[in-house]
């Protein structure tokens, strides 16, 4: 068995707000081992972000991280609870052990600053080189993510590259310190399939020489199948599918996996008589008290039992399933 580089036990994030509580994260346990790519899909608004948020100890006021999880980051021969570290202790982890990328690459560069210098920042932050050495590692680890003339896109400021070479300058950003975890959330959504796809494939690249673990976020199951070892489907904050990726997008358990699939477009299907799958009514509202399934107001097998409590996760054959009528 592989083994796990990180695991997240009865993660809880809630923010705190005037009127209202809003339990963003509940209860939530996974691990994610080390060469594993694991993709947590969920639509708007089900945690997806704030999960990985609470991971890098960066939720802010009113929001907060409750006591009691844990989030075991393996260091040597044993784990370190991050939800335990000081800030300062932290700063040495960020962009160092976990290192994050987003879907607005703006967000990770200065735009006053030349795109050399600040790829390789971090090596100088976490002090593993001077600030000549960290521009050398920039120049490697701009070839590295295939940028064309890499030696004079160094010099380029943020706003001289495409959307899709911005992108690969934060994967060269992210990769400086050789982490052992990159969190990726969204990284291509708002590129175009094409350029899409090829930063799939230099995520994967990446990890294959590297051997680090990805967390790769997501609202777009179909993007999966092929780039991700395991899947986590969220909904509410709660787990409510987990599995490798081939067997669950092949043979979905939970009602809300099942219908995230159906509305996936397919090839040809608009000449058909056939028109895209929605699935029915909303997310509930942030701040909701839910007492039973979050799922039942959406789902087509809800009954009198799914409304009355919220199902546990039952555990088989290498899959979880938060559903009463999973087995049945
Ligand atoms: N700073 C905040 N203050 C209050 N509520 C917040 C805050 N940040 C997130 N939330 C709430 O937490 C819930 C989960 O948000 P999160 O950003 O994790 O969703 P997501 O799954 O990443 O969605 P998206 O696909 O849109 O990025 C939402 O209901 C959101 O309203
Ligand atoms: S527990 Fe009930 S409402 Fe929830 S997903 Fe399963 S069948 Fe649907
Ligand atoms: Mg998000």
């Amino acid at each position: 068995m592989k083994e796990k580089i990180l695991e997240v036990k009865d993660l809880t994030t809630r923010f705190y707000m005037v009127d209202r509580e809003v339990t963003a994260v509940d209860s939530l346990s996974f691990s994610l081992c080390s060469h594993e790519i694991l993709a947590i899909i969920g639509e708007s608004g089900s945690g997806k972000s704030v999960t990985n948020l609470s991971i890098m100890k960066l939720i802010d006021e009113p929001g907060k991280v409750l006591p009691e999880s844990q989030i075991l980051l393996k260091s040597g021969d044993h784990y370190i609870d991050l939800n335990k570290l000081s800030e300062k202790e932290m700063e040495m982890i960020r962009g160092n052990r976990i290192s994050m990328i987003f879907q607005e690459p703006s967000a990770s560069f200065n735009p006053l600053f030349r795109l050399g210098g600040q790829v390789g920042e971090s090596l100088r932050l976490h002090g593993k080189g001077s600030k000549e050495d960290a521009y050398k590692a920039a120049l490697e680890l701009l070839e590295q993510v295939h940028i064309p003339n890499s030696k004079m896109r160094a010099q380029d400021y943020p706003f001289q590259m495409s959307g899709g070479m911005l992108q690969r300058m934060m994967i060269a950003q992210a990769l400086a310190c050789h982490p052992d975890i990159l969190i990726a959330d969204e990284p291509t959504t708002a590129l175009d399939v094409t350029t899409q796809a090829q930063i799939l494939g230099l995520l994967k690249e990446k990890q294959k020489e590297t051997g680090m673990s990805i967390i790769f976020i997501t609202h777009d199951l179909a993007l999966v199948e092929d780039f991700c070892d395991r899947i986590i489907i969220l909904y509410a904050g709660s787990l409510m599918e987990e599995g490798p990726a081939r067997d669950v997008i092949s043979n979905p358990m939970h009602p809300y996996t099942k219908d995230l699939l159906r509305s996936i477009p397919k090839p040809g299907m608009f000449k058909g008589q056939d028109t895209l799958f929605a699935i029915p009514g909303k997310v509930p509202d942030p701040g909701q008290i839910i007492q039973g399934c979050p799922y039942a107001k959406r789902c087509r097998f809800c009954t009198a039992e799914c409304m009355e409590s919220k199902p546990l996760i039952i555990e088989k054959n290498g899959r979880k399933v938060r559903c009463f009528h999973a087995y049945s």
